[in-house]
């Protein structure tokens, strides 16, 4: 046995109704049970919270299986190994995965994946280095395909996702334009980012200054907000324009109240092509777009913005600052 301080998960109690998620979340303390044959238990050190998580909390057909009343929430980990019954991992090990909201986890060993904190933080392998760069990568590269000089629209492009986006687009060879809210994630586009024109979406009309930032309209939208901005961005989009679907937060509220573009008739005229994408899609290719993304950060060519909230309390306040647009970079809970 390890000298653990008592465990604290966050349960999923209820489903969110009517776009409430008060009362949803509850705290426990519960002691872990005796670790299984081929289980790890693991000390999460880092946990991600995504705007995913709003659908694992609707009880709808999804990519993935809802979280059931009752069950740890459903999140991306990395941590330590400090028990093993595997023969996959040994104790000091650093592993990631579904490791749920909780401080101290058993684990089947098979759902996680190694990682080496010698190469980069832990908390880097949830970040640009995890799922949030991998899904960057190829929405940009496979699904977007910018050509050298033509037009990329990203949206959130301050936020996680957006923020890589943005730079894989110009990496590429795009022009970018990103699209946040407030002039100061609008700043951070233009002088951190260094894309080619930002636009404050709660600074005025959207499709205005769309048509301003990108006059030869647009060749690649990467959507991460759906909603009236994804109608403006159709509006204006190029003949075999690509509309990268990568999410659509602004429709996440209410989920039995999702509004779909109003303006997809664009995709007729244009010969435009709109696709959805999971990370399930791109599994085998981790590697691949691992590889792409620590090369253009050991070159210089590629950042990553985090915003860690520190201490697993505070994860309800976390999961609601995604939504009011009060983070600043990849969320991540420093546990
Ligand atoms: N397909 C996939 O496999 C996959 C994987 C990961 C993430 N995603 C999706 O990618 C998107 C971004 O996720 P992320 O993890 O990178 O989060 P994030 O962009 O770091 O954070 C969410 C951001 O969304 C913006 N936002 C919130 N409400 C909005 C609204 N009503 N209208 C416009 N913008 C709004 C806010 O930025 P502002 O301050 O700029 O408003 C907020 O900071 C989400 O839609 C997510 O579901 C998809």
């Amino acid at each position: 046995m390890t000298t653990e301080t008592t465990p604290i998960q966050f349960r999923m109690v209820r489903y969110p109704h009517a776009g409430q998620v008060d009362g949803v979340w509850a705290m426990t303390r519960d002691a872990l049970p005796e670790l299984r044959e081929d289980e790890v238990m693991v000390r999460i050190s880092h946990l991600s919270v995504d705007p995913g998580m709003r659908g694992w909390i609707t009880p709808k057909r999804s990519y993935m299986p809802p979280v059931q009343p009752g069950e740890v929430m459903r999140a991306f980990g990395v941590g330590e190994v400090v028990e093993s019954r595997s023969e996959r991992f040994k104790v000091g090990d650093w592993v990631t995965g579904f490791t749920g909201v909780q401080t101290l986890a058993n684990l089947p060993a098979n759902g996680l994946r190694a990682i080496r904190p010698d190469l980069a933080p832990p908390q880097l392998f949830l970040s640009g280095l995890g799922m949030t760069g991998y899904t960057a990568y190829f929405g940009v590269t496979d699904i977007g395909r910018p050509q050298p000089g033509e037009t990329m629209v990203v949206s959130a492009a301050a936020g996680a996702v957006g923020a890589i986006a943005c730079q894989v687009g110009r990496i590429q060879g795009a022009r970018v334009v990103g699209i946040a809210g407030g002039a100061e994630k609008r700043a951070f586009l233009l002088e951190e980012l260094k894309v080619d024109a930002a636009i404050d979406y709660k600074a005025g009309d959207v499709a205005q200054q769309l048509a301003m930032a990108a006059p030869d309209g647009i060749d690649v939208y990467f959507d991460n907000v759906g909603g009236e901005i994804l109608d403006a961005a159709l509006g204006q989009i190029n003949r075999h324009g690509r509309i990268v679907v990568c999410g659509g937060i602004s429709q996440y509220g209410d989920m039995d109240l999702v509004r779909g573009p109003s303006n997809y008739l664009q995709l007729i005229a244009q010969s435009a092509r709109m696709q959805g994408f999971t990370m399930r899609d791109y599994i085998d290719r981790v590697p691949e777009a691992f590889m792409a993304l620590a090369g253009w950060r050991a070159a210089g060519k590629l950042m990553f913005r985090e915003h860690i909230v520190k201490g697993i309390e505070r994860f309800p306040e976390a999961f609601d600052m995604l939504f009011a647009g009060a983070n600043n970079g990849k969320l991540l809970i420093e546990v």
